[in-house]
């Protein structure tokens, strides 16, 4: 079993192009008609060019009307047919590129979701953003403005040339000379320099994304510190540095441009000098003279577009391997092929030598612990800050795997279970519980999205919330603001507990629920929640004494190992099984809590 988080490493470009042009993301029929279309717009005008340069020629000769008839539909013809197969193909394509977005979105959500909570600490929130919004949208230029141009270059060069070829072979041998320069080494040259100033500039914009955000929900403490100024000179800093960045690809674009246009220029001329001859020596009819320079500078322009086409290749292979990057992070706990089904009622957990490391080479955090949580009993985990009491909580909500010991409900090992099926048997209430930017319902829903509005009502009212919730304007549907901005933290935290009695779970682990409530209210608010959770296991995670006095059992947690383990000798007179005398042995626990904090202070 692995501790360490993996930042997961960059597929290479081949593997990123494939995947990114399978089967899976690209389908071929679209991908066919989407190519067909674009051809049928280029040779389009590529005919238009053409037909239209012979009609002039043609038309100063003042022939008869009606010799002209079949070049004049031609015109309209060609005219029509670059309109429409242009409206067309971009339909097409653009219905493509979202498709393969939608399915992109989809990918990294999936490659996110068994990361959480652990393999994601190595990333910033930032980074994370980039890869799952910028990154997809910067390859939707992969399937509109990458890809389609080679395919259609090679298509409208080799029908251009054969044209051009059957009038005067050697315009034709020009044409494609000019082609082959344009078309393949200009590209190659703009791969070579546009390759740095690519990966500079998505590496440039993931770095401001991250600093971005970070100085944003780190606003209040850099204004309380007086580090604002600093953060934007940090922020003007990645700014400029990408300016930097897009300044040097913007003049290797240039410089690959003139010289793009300087060959296109060449070539016509070229194809021109070639036909003369052939005019002269009647080879060719004069009137047929200026077909070719025009078809070749129509034909130059469907490879015209293949430089920036490169040089968006690069953008998009390298924000692609850093969103299939994320598939290459190992999650932390994978489930078991072949899940066990998980224990019905109330199970009876047990852990039995249970040592859990965040990192590898890191210090325990848990060691060799051994906890039995019988089936609706109340036990008290108290300890220093540090302790190691949230990591409880983290190897039974299999959030991280541990590093030995087993963990069972029932007598079903957690590690057999799928993480699904464990965490709806143990619940918990976090020290940072989240509150998503949406309605107070809507929150409480997360937990069981068909609740009903009285279901909603009965579980805030256990969490003293109904109170302030019905005073709200809006009650239930009052929004929270981004991540509960626009509540207490003595609100949120009701909010949480409302929404984990909602969701109904057997194993409840409650982490210090009171935080951020006065003494007195905290004390009442959580009689009311172990009374309704009563007949359910609580692991009760506390520093004050008076709640730990409310459980069965406390036990004694220091540097991850259990030092005092107390049986409550009374029970509650208002409920059964819950006690509300504190034990004697709770003196033990607090001069753990007390060598705990002086080990702190004096390590300070
Ligand atoms: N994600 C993590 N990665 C690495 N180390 C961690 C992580 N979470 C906690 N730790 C470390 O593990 C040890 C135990 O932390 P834990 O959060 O379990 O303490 P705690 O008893 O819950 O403390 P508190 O009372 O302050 O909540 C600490 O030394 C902490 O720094
Ligand atoms: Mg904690």
């Amino acid at each position: 079993m692995t501790t360490s988080a993996n930042a997961g490493h960059l597929p290479s470009r081949r593997l990123v192009l494939s995947r990114l042009l399978s089967r899976d993301m690209v389908s071929r029929r679209k991908a066919a008609r989407a190519f067909l279309l674009a051809l049928a717009a280029s040779m389009s005008a590529i005919g238009l060019a053409a037909t239209s340069a012979w009609l002039l020629d043609r038309a100063a000769q003042h022939p008869a009307v009606l010799t002209l008839t079949a070049a004049i539909g031609a015109v309209q013809l060609f005219a029509l047919g670059r309109a429409g197969a242009g409206y067309a193909q971009r339909l097409e394509t653009h219905d493509l590129a979202f498709g393969v977005l939608g399915r992109l979105r989809v990918m990294c959500l999936s490659a996110l979701a068994p990361l959480a909570p652990a393999a994601l600490a190595s990333h910033t929130s930032g980074d994370l953003l980039e890869r799952a919004t910028d990154d997809v949208d910067t390859l939707q230029n992969l399937y509109l403005r990458a890809i389609p141009p080679f395919v259609v270059a090679g298509g409208t060069s080799l029908l251009s040339v054969a044209l051009a070829g059957f009038l005067v072979p050697q315009s034709g041998a020009v044409l494609a000379g000019g082609l082959l320069c344009a078309g393949v080494i200009i590209p190659l040259l703009a791969q070579r320099l546009g390759r740095d100033p690519g990966h500079a500039m998505v590496q440039g914009r993931a770095s401001l994304q991250a600093a971005t955000v970070e100085s944003i929900q780190g606003a209040p403490e850099l204004v309380a510190y007086g580090q604002a100024d600093r953060a934007i000179e940090r922020l003007v800093e990645l700014h400029l540095a990408l300016a930097g960045q897009a300044r040097r690809a913007a003049h290797r674009r240039g410089l690959i441009e003139g010289l793009s246009s300087t060959i296109v220029g060449a070539t016509a001329l070229g194809m021109l000098a070639m036909a003369v001859p052939a005019v002269r020596a009647g080879l060719l009819p004069g009137v047929d003279l200026a077909v070719l320079p025009v078809l070749g500078l129509a034909a130059m322009d469907a490879v015209s577009g293949l430089p920036g086409a490169f040089s968006h290749l690069h953008e998009d292979i390298e924000a692609g391997a850093r969103l299939l990057g994320l598939e290459s992070i190992p999650p932390p706990v994978t489930d078991p092929e072949q899940p066990a089904p998980a224990p019905a009622g109330v199970p009876r957990l047990m852990a039995q030598g249970v040592t859990l490391r965040y990192a590898q080479d890191g210090p325990n955090a848990i060691e060799n612990l051994d906890i039995d949580l019988l089936p609706g009993e109340i036990l008290a985990i108290v300890g220093p800050s540090g302790s190691g009491k949230t990591t409880v909580a983290n190897a039974l909500l299999r959030f991280w795997p541990i590093t030995s010991g087993s963990i069972s409900l029932d007598g079903t090992d957690l590690e057999s279970m799928t993480g699904d099926d464990a965490r709806s048997i143990v619940g918990a209430l976090d020290q940072r519980t989240h509150l998503f930017s949406t309605s107070i319902g809507d929150n409480l829903r997360i937990a069981k999205p068909d609740a009903s509005e009285d279901e909603m009502w009965a579980a805030l009212s256990l969490a003293h919330a109904d109170k302030w919730v019905a005073s709200l304007p809006d009650s239930l549907r009052t929004q929270v603001g981004e991540g509960g901005a626009s509540v207490s933290g003595g609100e949120r935290q009701r909010l949480a507990l409302a929404r984990l009695l909602l969701a109904g779970r057997t194993v409840v682990i409650l982490d210090e629920p009171t935080a951020g409530l006065d003494p007195s209210e905290a004390m009442e608010m959580l009689r009311d929640v172990l009374e309704a959770l009563s007949g359910r296991s609580v692991l009760l995670i506390t520093h004050r004494r008076e709640e730990a006095a409310l459980a069965d059992r406390v036990i004694g947690l220091s540097h991850g190992r259990l030092t005092a383990v107390q049986v409550q000798d009374t029970t509650s007179p208002s409920f059964p099984g819950v006690p509300t005398r504190a034990p004697a042995a709770f003196d033990q626990v607090e001069d753990d809590l007390e060598c705990g904090s002086r080990t702190r202070q004096s390590s300070t």
